[in-house]
């Protein structure tokens, strides 16, 4: 049975490669001493979050990876939920999905892969028309990109005439190519103000728009879309955290249900959350949001205490060190997106990057 937002897609429904890459044998994936020795300096920076008995297998993938990497000409933008031994150990560049998307535009490699959910991929590949896209997991979704189709967004437009359409990043491209600008968690109140209306629609996370409604006077017109993640978090389970420690200090993500975010001392995107904790350095913090972020902040940060409530997005644990060999190796899975779909997606993610402060 389908995962909630599972994309229901396969290889086939992405078009071949456009360029002939050279094939390339499967590297050997012995944990010999020689390259235990080689890899213990990168061991010793994850340490505390990844297991010693874990080490042995995912070393000779981590320095497969590495080299193919330079072989191929690629780089690899991993997200904020990727597990430490991708985030740590193999990406060149991590963020949320506003710095993946600024990051993506300044790629010099002619390869991109992409370790996170497909609507990152797509926009990637939206900003880099020219250079090979490539997910591990074709099939790694996004319950809130599921939710809205671009019929959906022609049908709200017809609804709602003149009023501006702010479509957030998690979304696929065709909804991306039916509205008028783009948004991540980390500038959507901007984004809502910079039209300077009294209404937009904010689809389709009715979550994030919620929660952006309390900090503006724009009224907000939201669609009934949830992160299957984030949804799950109660203002109760804050609460006990509070009752258990009244010294924690709690941060979560915008697409929480409102009633949560009123319980914690502070919101924000995925890099938001990080920031705060680089800049306020509490002694223990709980971050409402999906599991492998407090493990990669962890990493640097041993000081502060990271409590750990453990929501998992099955989309982003597609991607393993294991399909993102297989990417570099056989040039796997290609994402594309229709020319015609994108010429105007593209324009509503550059109007946001492109938005002054
Ligand atoms: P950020 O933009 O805060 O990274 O969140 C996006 C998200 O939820 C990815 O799943
Ligand atoms: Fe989508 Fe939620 Fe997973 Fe992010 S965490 S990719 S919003 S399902």
């Amino acid at each position: 049975m389908a995962l909630a937002g599972e994309l229901q897609r396969d290889a086939k429904a992405t078009k071949p490669a456009a360029r002939e890459f050279k094939p390339v044998d499967m590297p050997e994936l012995e944990y010999t001493p020689g390259l235990a020795k080689e890899m213990a300096p990168l061991y010793e920076k994850v340490r505390h979050v990844v297991p010693s008995i874990e080490w042995p297998f995912f070393a000779p993938y981590i320095h497969a990876i590495n080299r193919l990497k330079k072989e191929r000409d690629a780089v690899i933008l991993a997200h904020n939920y990727q597990t430490p031994e991708i985030f740590h150990c193999v990406s060149d560049i991590a963020g949320d999905s506003l710095q993946l998307a600024k990051e993506a535009t300044k790629v010099e490699a002619s390869v991109i892969v992409q370790c996170g959910v497909h609507f990152m991929a797509e926009t990637s590949k939206l900003l880099n028309p020219q250079k090979t896209v490539l997910i591990p997991d074709v099939k790694a979704g996004c319950s809130l990109a599921e939710s809205i189709t671009g019929a959906d967004v022609r049908l709200l437009r017809q609804k709602y005439p003149g009023v501006p359409i702010v479509t957030y990043v998690n979304t696929s491209a065709e909804v991306k190519a039916e509205s008028d600008i783009c948004c991540t968690s980390s500038n959507a109140l901007k984004v809502v103000e910079s039209f300077g209306t009294d209404r937009v629609l904010c689809i389709p996370d009715e979550y994030l728009a919620q929660n952006i409604a309390k900090q503006t006077s724009v009224k907000i017109i939201a669609w009934k879309g949830h992160c299957e993640v984030h949804e799950r978090f109660t203002p109760e389970e804050l609460r006990q955290y509070r009752k258990d420690d009244p010294n924690i200090v709690i941060i979560a993500h915008p697409e929480c249900p409102p009633a949560v975010v009123a319980e914690a001392d502070f919101s924000g995107s995925t890099s938001g959350m990080i920031d705060w904790v680089k800049k306020n350095k509490p002694a223990r913090v709980v971050m409402v949001t999906e599991c492998s972020m407090s493990d990669n902040v962890a990493v640097e940060y041993p000081d502060v205490e990271f409590v750990r409530p453990c929501n998992l997005c099955p989309h982003m644990k597609r991607i393993s060190l294991k399909n993102i060999l297989d990417s570099l190796v056989y040039m796997r899975e290609e994402v594309t997106v229709d020319p015609a779909i994108a010429v105007r997606a593209r324009a509503a993610v550059e109007r946001m990057i492109n938005l002054k402060n």
